[in-house]
């Protein structure tokens, strides 16, 4: 599944929309068990201009998923699978390589604008010198560049804001300064990680209508990772849901908040507050997200699920086409007379099955998905 880059305006220059594809990614990290995979098997693909949601609750694997991009893991961890950014592998990359694609061609923004901004230094300190080292520009070429920056992120009177100590500006205006400095090398892919959850509902907003702007506007493929689809609503172009390590959703945004096919992202949903009832009782997932190297070759969700059947606890399910998927005339005949029988009973584990799935638009993994339009 890959985001379109319907956003980028027509007159463009034509490029590979294309940028980053990540395929069947696993991280391991070593526990006192041995080594277990907090990543196992995610795919996904963004193109330029593009934004993907990587949703799922904490524990899930997001952070060590973007972690995995950057190669900034855990001591001890190891990886599987593939991570190309315009084809270039980045997975089996030498740190030295990979100290020249953080920061210049993928970078990071995080919950806390406190990891990437210094509180002793000021802001115009901490943009030219980023800019200074790695894209060797004179002082007051740099100057120049971190004025535009801070424009382009709205920060009011940039001139006098680079002479202030990040401590000065409120939680939101920090975030748009460590924008800012995430985009001073000019990257190509954007991973935001929470990116506004410690930031209040008006202005978590404004973050996300500048990070729809600039990728609309410099062609950045974004990926944001939350705990909260909430976030995603306005901006994703495609969503992937995320439990134990392993994607158990993904497709469109308006399909995967609209018609949820995996009950754990109904789950997810069905805990988001509505706006429209604010008295109504939030309803949360009960019991809590599996430990590290708790999970085998079942379904993860299975202790949590209140739609198990017997086949949850004795196999794994595979991500598989949804019944109605907008990409349904994609599969062949078999497999779309399978989709259309009783979900409960429709084999998802068959490897035709899963290698027809592979070129749909919404899939989920799980034994019995929810009929079409059903939440
Ligand atoms: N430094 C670490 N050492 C060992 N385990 C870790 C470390 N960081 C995260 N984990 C474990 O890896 C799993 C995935 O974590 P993470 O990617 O941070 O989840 P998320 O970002 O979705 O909250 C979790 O079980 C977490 O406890
Ligand atoms: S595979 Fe079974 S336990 Fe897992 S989400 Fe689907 S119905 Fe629930
Ligand atoms: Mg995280």
């Amino acid at each position: 599944m890959t985001a379109t880059r319907q956003t980028v305006p027509a007159d463009q220059p034509a490029q590979t929309a294309r940028l980053l594809e990540v395929e069947n990614l696993t991280v391991s990290l070593p526990t006192r068990q041995g080594h277990c995979n907090a990543v196992d098997g995610v795919s996904f693909g963004i193109d330029r201009g593009a934004i993907l949601g990587l949703a799922g609750e904490s524990g899930s694997g997001k952070t060590m998923t973007a972690m995995a991009m950057l190669g900034l893991l855990p001591h001890g961890a190891r990886t599987g699978g593939s991570i190309r950014l315009a084809g270039t592998e980045l997975r089996t990359m030498s740190q030295r390589g990979l100290r020249n694609v953080r920061g210049r061609r993928i970078a990071l923004i995080s919950q806390d604008p406190a990891t990437s901004l210094h509180p002793m230094l000021s802001v115009g300190t901490q943009l030219t010198e980023h800019m200074r080292h790695h894209l060797g520009l004179s002082k007051d070429a740099a100057h120049a560049r971190a004025v535009e920056l801070l424009t382009t992120v709205r920060i009011p009177n940039p001139e006098q804001a680079l002479g202030h100590h990040p401590g000065v500006f409120s939680g939101g205006m920090r975030q748009r300064i460590a924008i800012a400095s995430a985009l001073a090398c000019d990257p190509d892919v954007l991973l935001a990680d929470e990116p506004t959850t410690a930031l209040d509902v008006t202005v978590q907003a404004g973050i996300l209508r500048l990070l729809d702007r600039l990728r609309r506007e410099r062609g950045l493929a974004v990926l944001i990772i939350t705990h909260d689809l909430g976030v995603l609503s306005a901006v994703a172009d495609d969503v992937c849901v995320m439990y134990g390590g392993r994607i158990v959703e993904r497709g469109r945004r308006a399909e995967v908040l609209g018609r949820p096919g995996h009950p754990y992202t109904r789950a997810l949903l069905d805990a988001l507050p509505h706006p429209e009832t604010p008295d109504s009782a939030l309803r949360p997932i009960p019991g809590s997200p599996p430990a590290l190297g708790a999970i085998g070759d079942w379904c993860a969700f299975e202790p949590r699920c209140g739609l198990r059947i017997e086949a949850c606890g004795q196999r794994r399910p595979l991500l598989n086409m949804l019944p109605g998927a907008p990409a349904a005339a994609l599969r062949d005949a078999a497999t779309t007379d399978a989709s259309t029988t009783d979900a409960s009973t429709t084999d998802v584990t068959s490897t035709s099955d899963h290698e027809a799935a592979a070129t749909s638009e919404h899939e989920a993994a799980c034994f019995v998905t929810a009929p079409a339009g059903a939440r």
